[in-house]
């Protein structure tokens, strides 16, 4: 079996100022230190708002913090007359190596479609940044299609024509889980977990589907983040309101199967 380094990604969506982000990172950074993600056994990936990003940037790189960092969201185009746009281009100069795409807030309250999605993750590929597709079922769908069918349709119209070797995340997100305190069962996360990764060995092949990592996202806390982890096609978190607290994102990060 391939082993996939889990990763940690903290979305703090409109939240923290720069001058905010400096604190937070500076504190999150010495609440971790020696902790396992400095070995490298956990990747920690933070996801600011755009106006934050060359402030995190250049703190991580002055004090060598091992965080990678990435944007909340692409443009689906590279250049030109797109008020208000952010270009994958931009997000690479700034050394953001991940970005998040098709969170269930941007489909809901900016109308993105599945095909706006996949339009933005070959922008991010475009730009060498790995996308974070985010997929999930509302609770209405839960009733009446369960879990699982909602995420994977959405899952297979943002990966294709995107090429087997190419670097991707997948974030499971129920809607209903996200904000709410109330969390999927770690069984839930399994079944659609493992069933995204079937969508992935469809459209890219075996290889890819061994290789990319699945999250689990939706009120992800310390007291709840191993048992996510036991899981065996849960290959880290996607953490909203958690990631905001140094020492609860230091928590989870500090995870202990
Ligand atoms: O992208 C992360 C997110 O939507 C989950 O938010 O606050 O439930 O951890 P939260």
């Amino acid at each position: 079996a391939v082993a996939r380094t889990p990763l940690i990604a903290g979305n703090w969506k409109m939240n923290l100022d720069h001058l905010q982000a400096v604190a937070f990172v500076q504190k999150l950074h010495w609440t971790l230190k020696d902790a396992a993600h400095e070995d490298g056994s956990v990747e920690v990936a933070v996801f600011p708002p755009f106006t934050d990003i060359r402030t995190v940037q250049t703190l991580i790189d002055a004090d060598k913090i091992s965080f990678a960092l990435g944007a909340q969201d692409i443009s689906s185009h590279d250049s030109g007359a797109y008020t208000g746009e952010i270009s994958g281009a931009f997000l690479s100069k700034l050394s953001c190596g991940y970005v998040i795409i098709g969170h269930s807030e941007r489909r809901e309250y900016h109308a993105e479609s599945d095909e706006v999605v996949a339009a933005k993750v070959q922008a991010a590929l475009r730009h060498g940044v790995v996308p974070v597709i985010c997929v999930g079922e509302t609770a209405e769908d839960l009733e009446k299609f369960g879990a699982s069918a909602v995420p994977a349709g959405q899952l297979e119209v943002a990966l294709s024509g995107v090429a087997a070797d190419a670097e991707i995340v997948v974030a499971y997100e129920p809607v209903w889980a996200i904000g709410s305190g109330q969390a999927a069962t770690p069984q839930q996360a399994q079944d659609v977990c493992a069933k995204l990764r079937e969508v992935i060995a469809s459209k890219m092949g075996a290889d890819a589907a061994a290789k990319t990592r699945v999250l689990y996202g939706g009120s992800v806390k310390s007291a709840n983040i191993a048992s996510f982890m036991r899981e065996p096609d849960v290959d880290g978190a996607l953490v909203g309101g958690a990631s905001l607290v140094a020492d609860e994102f230091a928590a989870i990060i500090r995870f202990q199967k």
